[in-house]
């Protein structure tokens, strides 16, 4: 399967040896699998895009900027990569740019790397994942966009099943679903110019697919205002263990997730699986 893999892929010659390393692992059962098809996930975009213009927010040692200069080698296409760091190791060759500076920050960066005015097919959001930074960063680069371009955002898995897996830690759940929950509020509020796909498995990929024009912005977003109330959450676990059959009335419409982390109940331990959620019935 693994061999399969290497040759029906197109053989490029820059960072090959991590490329090849990453398809074998994407070929194997081992959880890193999901990891290596996130990074080849944005491989196969640019071979998609050989003359494309793409953006990495984020770039720190480079696994993602190896992988789509990889794809872009021997064509025309540019990878600008961006970090408040300093990280122009990472990359190299003539289809590389590096600008150091906020990735929200589109004024520095497109002083620095004009190519990305003509219009960008992908942007990779992958730097300081805090809802903030990351609604700057869309709210920047979303107009500069083509039609059918994509941005790609990293840590988005907002599921409860990371426990005994390699990203396991609470602290990484509520962030993911922060995040999450970000995007999707703002897809909703702008279906009419993006779709949205997610990836699951290692730290989840969300995909946007802008299919509004050039120059096109993102409109707001309405935070969620109905904060979740613990009570309503324990009388529907409840329910849930006794079996009870749970209808849905009106008064649940308020259930919902909230956008800041610090409201989640307390006390939720994903890693009890099996056991009862310790959800305190709080008072009404
Ligand atoms: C998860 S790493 C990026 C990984 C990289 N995309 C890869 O595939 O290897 C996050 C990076 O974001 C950078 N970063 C943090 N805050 C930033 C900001 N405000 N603007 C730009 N980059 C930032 C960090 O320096 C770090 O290198």
């Amino acid at each position: 399967m693994e061999m399969n893999a290497q040759i029906n892929e197109p053989q490029k010659a820059v960072y090959s040896e991590y490329v090849n390393r990453l398809l074998n692992v994407r070929g194997s059962q081992s959880e890193d699998a999901s990891a290596a098809d996130q990074l080849l996930f944005l491989r196969d975009q640019a071979l998609a895009r050989p003359n494309g213009t793409f953006l990495e927010l984020g770039t720190w040692q480079g696994q993602a900027t190896k992988v789509m200069l990889n794809a872009l080698n021997g064509a025309r296409g540019t990878l600008v990569s961006v970090d408040i760091e300093d990280c122009r190791d990472a990359g190299a060759g003539p289809n590389w740019q590096f600008v150091q500076s906020d990735s929200k920050d589109d004024a520095t960066v497109l002083a620095h790397a004009p190519v990305l005015k003509d219009g960008i097919d992908l942007v990779y959001v992958d730097g300081l994942h805090t809802v903030a930074q990351v609604y700057a960063e869309i709210k920047a680069w979303f107009p500069l966009v083509r039609q059918g371009g994509m941005i790609v955002f990293d840590d988005v898995d907002p599921t409860p099943y990371m426990c005994g897996h390699r990203k396991d830690s609470a602290r990484k759940e509520i962030a993911n679903r922060a995040m999450a929950t970000l995007l999707t509020a703002v897809f909703y509020e702008n279906m009419d110019r993006l779709r949205m796909e997610m990836k699951l498995g290692s730290t989840g990929l969300a995909i946007w697919t802008k299919t509004s024009e050039i120059g096109s912005e993102l409109r707001a977003y309405r935070p969620m205002t109905h904060p979740r109330h613990e009570h309503q959450l324990a009388d529907l676990h409840d329910d849930l263990r006794e079996h009870k059959p749970y209808k849905h009335t009106e008064a649940d419409q308020v259930t919902l997730i909230p956008m800041d982390a610090s409201q989640s109940p307390v006390g939720v331990k994903p890693c009890d699986s099996g056991q009862p959620v310790p959800f305190g019935r709080s008072p009404r």
